[in-house]
C-alpha cells in the first residue's frame, strides 16, 4: 500500500508561529512534526510516501527530509498544494502516484502512540471501501464527529455545535481507488474548502466505511494548545521510554 501524508494548507490558526515557516516543520519536542507522520507510515510498513505541501517554505521539506535515507527509504515523492483548497483538495493530487492502489493517508499535524499496522493490515483485507480510526476525546466539535447506530456510523458531521458522540475521527484515513472519484463529486463547504469528511460521508452512503478505536494517545497540533499538547504527550512518552530502557536488564 502507498502513503500519503497531508502537509499543504497556511497553517494561519498558529501565526505568528506559521508567518515564515510551514507548520509542519515545527518542533514537536525534540523532531520536526512532519517526522511524526512519516514514523508512523514506516512503522507500518509503507515505503512509497508522498508528501503534498504548501505555502512559502516548501523546499524546506526537501532540505530538511531529502529521499528519507533517516526513515530507511529509497525515496520520498513531493507534490504542491496552491492556496488552501481543504484536506480533500490537497488528496486529489496524489491520483496520479497511487496508480489505482489502496492508499494510507495520515494529516501532517496528527501525531499518535499506537503502531497503526494492525489497521492496516484489517483494511488490506477488506474486499474494498474505506476505513478510519476514531477516538474517543474530551471536546468532539473541534473535529469530525461520528453519529453511531450499533457498531456503524450513520453520518460523520464536520465540527458540530452538538456532537452526536464523543469520538473524533482522526486524521487517518484508508481508502481504496474510489476515493478519487468521490473527491471529483465534491462542492467546497461553508468554509470554501473540499472536506474530508464530505468523502467519508460519500462511503458512509455506499455502506462501505469501517472504523476502528485508537486506545493510545492521539493528538492533532493545529492550534495553539493542541501544539503544546502534542509537545507534552510526545516529552512524556519519549522520556519514559528511555527511562524504561536505562533500567531493563541487559
Ligand atoms: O485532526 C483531525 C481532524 O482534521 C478531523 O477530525 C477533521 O474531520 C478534519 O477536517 C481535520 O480538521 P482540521 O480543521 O483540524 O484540519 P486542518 O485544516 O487543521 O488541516 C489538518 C491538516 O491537513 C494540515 O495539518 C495539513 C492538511 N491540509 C489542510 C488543508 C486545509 C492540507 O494539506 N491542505 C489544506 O488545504
Amino acid at each position: 500500500m502507498k502513503g500519503v501524508i497531508l502537509a499543504g494548507g497556511l497553517g494561519t490558526r498558529l501565526r505568528p508561529l506559521t508567518k515564515v515557516t510551514n507548520k509542519h516543520l515545527l518542533p514537536i519536542y525534540d523532531k520536526p512534526m512532519i517526522y511524526y507522520p512519516i514514523e508512523t507510515l514506516c512503522k507500518a510498513g509503507i515505503r512509497d510516501i508522498m508528501i503534498v505541501t504548501g505555502g512559502s517554505s516548501a523546499g524546506d521539506f526537501l532540505r530538511l527530509l531529502g529521499n528519507g535515507a533517516e526513515f530507511g527509504l529509497k525515496d520520498i515523492f513531493y507534490t504542491y498544494q496552491e492556496g488552501e483548497g481543504g484536506i480533500a483538495d490537497a488528496l486529489r493530487l496524489c491520483e496520479h502516484f497511487a496508480e489505482g492502489s489502496r492508499i494510507a493517508v495520515i494529516l501532517g499535524d496528527n501525531i499518535i502512540q499506537d503502531d497503526i499496522s494492525p489497521f492496516v493490515r484489517k483494511f488490506e483485507r477488506q474486499d474494498s471501501g474505506a476505513r478510519i480510526l476514531l477516538k474517543h476525546v474530551d471536546d468532539p466539535q473541534r473535529f469530525g464527529v461520528p453519529e453511531l447506530d450499533g457498531d456503524r456510523i450513520v453520518r460523520i458531521d464536520e465540527k458540530p455545535a452538538e456532537p452526536k458522540s464523543s469520538y473524533a475521527v482522526t486524521g487517518i484515513y484508508m481508502y481504496d481507488r474510489r476515493v478519487f472519484d468521490f473527491i471529483r463529486k465534491l462542492k467546497p463547504s461553508n468554509r470554501g474548502e473540499l472536506e474530508i469528511t464530505d468523502v467519508n460521508n460519500a462511503y458512509i452512503r455506499e455502506g462501505d466505511l469501517f472504523y476502528d478505536v485508537l486506545d493510545g494517545w492521539w493528538t492533532d497540533a493545529g492550534t495553539f494548545e493542541s501544539l503544546f499538547h502534542a509537545n507534552q504527550l510526545v516529552a512524556r512518552s519519549t522520556i519514559s521510554a528511555a527511562a524504561s530502557a536505562a533500567s531493563s536488564p541487559r
